[in-house]
C-alpha cells in the first residue's frame, strides 16, 4: 500500500477482511496454543479474553481512530499531531523489523511440514525425533526459512499481496472448517477430556504476573496492535464505515481463530503425553509435534494434514507479507530509495537477522541471550518489552496529550460509540499503570532480579 496513492477500503467488510488477514496468521495457530499449554490452560484463556475485551479493544479503536483522523501511517501520524511522540511512531516501526525474520523461520517450519506430508512422509513426521533433529540440522531449518522469506519477498516485490490476500479469503473459511472438524476429532481421543478441562477451566492457583505479561504480549502480537500496522489500516478505512463495530469484529475473527486452534492442540497434547508439565512446557514446537500425531490416527489424515499446511501458510503469508510491506515502505519514506531496492534490502537484512533464529536450536544453541534462544530473545524483545512500551505510551499520548475525546469524535464520525466510557478509562489509567507494573516485573524477571 503507497502513501501517496491513498487508497481506500470499498466497505466495512473490505476493511474487516484486510485487517483480520493481517491479525490472523501464526500468532493464532502456532503461538496462542502452546502459550496457553505453557500458562496453565484456563487461566491464560480466562486472562486473554478479558485483556481482549478490555486493552485488545481500546487499543485497537485508538490505532485504528488515529489511523483515519491524520491518513498517514505511524510515524507520521504521531508526528503530525505531536512532534515529541514522534518516537512512538519510530519504536512501533522497529517492532515488525525484529518480528519479519523470525516469523519467517516458523513460516519455514510450516513450508517443510508440508513438503514432508506432500512426499509421503506424514508418518516419519509423526516421531517423537522428526521435529527435534529437524530443527538442529545445521543447513536445512535455514533453507526453508530463506525459501518462505523468498516467496515473501517477491510477493511484495511484484506488488501481488492482493491475490494472495484474495486466495487467503477463499481459504481462511475452509481453515476454520477444518480446524473445527479436527479439534472435534481430538476432542475424542482418549484421555483429551482431561486436556478440554486444562484449556477451559481456570486454576487460579496458576495465576502470576508472567501469566498476564504472557496473554498481553499475545494479544498485541496476534492483533498486530503496538506495531503501527493498525494505525496504516486505519489511515486507509473511509470515514462512514462504523468503526467500533469493525474492531468487534477484528477482534472477534481473530480470537475465535486462536480459541480454535486451542481446541485442537491442547486436548491432543493431553492424549499423546498425558499432559505433563514437559509436554505442555514445549514452546515454539507444540504444534509441530502435536499435530502430525493427531492427522496419522485419522482416516486420509496425510490429505488432512496436506490440506492443513496449505491453509496455515497461507494464514501466514498474508501476515508475513503484511510485515514485509509496512517494513519496506517505511524505508521508502525514510530513505527515499526505490521500491525494489527496499525489498531487496529488507530480504538481505531479515535473512541476516533470521539465521541465528534458524539456528539457536541446532548448532548455535549453546548461545543463549539473557537464557533464551535466538527466536525466543526476539520474539521476547518484541512481545514482551517494545510493544508494551508503544502501548504504554499510546495511552498516555491519547490519554492526557492528545485527550479521549479527539479519537472519541472520530469514531463518532462514523455512528454511535457504545463503550466509549470503557475505552476512556481503560486508556487512561487501567491501561498505562497495569502495562508499566508488568513491564517493570518482566524485565526485573528477566534480568534475574528475582522470580514471580
Ligand atoms: N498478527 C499476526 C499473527 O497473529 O500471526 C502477526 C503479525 C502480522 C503481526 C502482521 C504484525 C503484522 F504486521
Amino acid at each position: 500500500m503507497e502513501n501517496n496513492s491513498r487508497s481506500s477500503f470499498t466497505g466495512k467488510i473490505g476493511f474487516v477482511l484486510a485487517a483480520a488477514g493481517s491479525a490472523v496468521g501464526l500468532g493464532n495457530i502456532w503461538r496462542f496454543p502452546y502459550l496457553a499449554a505453557k500458562y496453565g490452560g484456563g487461566i491464560f484463556l480466562l486472562v486473554y479474553l478479558i485483556l481482549a475485551l478490555t486493552f485488545g479493544f481500546a487499543l485497537m479503536t485508538a490505532e485504528i481512530a488515529l489511523g483515519r483522523k491524520t491518513k498517514l501511517s505511524a510515524i507520521g501520524a504521531f508526528r503530525s499531531l505531536n512532534k515529541k511522540f514522534s518516537i512512538v511512531g519510530y519504536l512501533a516501526s522497529v517492532v515488525p523489523m525484529i518480528i519479519l525474520p523470525y516469523y519467517c523461520v516458523i513460516g519455514g517450519w510450516v513450508t517443510k511440514y508440508l513438503c514432508a506430508f506432500v512426499s509421503g512422509s506424514a508418518s516419519l513426521a509423526a516421531g517423537d525425533s522428526y521435529f527435534g533433529n529437524f530443527i538442529s540440522q545445521p543447513v536445512e531449518p535455514v533453507i526453508w526459512f530463506v525459501i518462505y522469506l523468498a516467496v515473501t519477498a517477491i510477493v511484495v516485490l511484484l506488488g501481488v499481496e492482493k491475490g494472495v490476500e484474495k486466495v487467503s479469503k477463499i481459504m481462511m473459511p475452509i481453515l476454520i472448517v477444518l480446524s473445527i472438524v479436527i479439534a472435534g476429532y481430538s476432542l475424542c481421543m482418549p484421555g483429551a477430556m482431561d486436556g478440554l478441562v486444562y484449556y477451559l477451566k481456570p486454576d487460579f492457583s496458576k495465576f502470576s504476573v508472567t501469566t498476564v505479561l504472557a496473554a498481553m504480549g499475545q494479544l498485541f502480537y496476534s492483533m498486530s496492535l503496538s506495531m503501527g500496522i493498525m494505525i496504516t489500516y486505519g489511515s486507509y478505512m473511509k470515514k462512514e464505515v462504523s468503526l467500533e463495530s469493525s474492531v468487534k469484529q477484528i477482534e472477534l475473527f481473530d480470537t475465535g481463530i486462536a480459541f480454535i486452534a486451542g481446541l485442537m492442540i491442547i486436548p491432543a497434547v493431553f492424549a499423546f503425553s498425558g499432559g505433563t508439565p514437559e509436554a505442555l512446557g514445549k514452546g515454539p514446537g507444540l504444534m509441530f509435534e502435536t499435530l502430525p500425531k493427531v492427522f496419522e490416527t485419522m482416516a486420509g489424515g496425510t490429505y488432512i494434514g496436506i490440506a492443513f499446511f496449505v491453509l496455515v501458510l497461507f494464514a501466514a503469508l498474508t501476515s508475513s507479507i503484511s510485515l514485509m510491506e509496512t517494513v519496506v515502505s517505511i524505508i521508502v519514506d525514510k530513505f527515499k530509495i526505490r521500491r525494489s531496492l527496499s525489498c531487496v534490502l529488507v530480504f538481505l537484512i531479515s535473512v541476516l537477522l533470521g539465521v541465528p533464529s534458524a539456528l539457536g536450536y541446532g548448532t548455535w544453541g549453546s548461545i543463549k541471550l539473557l537464557g533464551m534462544s535466538f527466536l525466543d530473545f526476539f520474539d521476547f524483545t518484541s512481545n514482551s518489552v517494545l510493544m508494551p512500551i508503544v502501548a504504554f505510551l499510546t495511552c498516555i499520548f491519547i490519554g492526557y496529550i492528545l485527550k479521549p475525546k479527539a479519537i472519541i469524535e472520530e469514531v463518532e464520525s462514523s455512528g454511535k460509540f457504545k463503550q466509549k466510557k470503557l475505552f476512556e478509562v481503560v486508556i487512561k489509567y487501567v491501561a498505562p499503570v497495569c502495562i508499566l507494573l508488568i513491564l517493570i516485573s518482566s524485565i526485573l524477571e528477566a534480568l534475574g532480579y528475582f522470580k514471580i
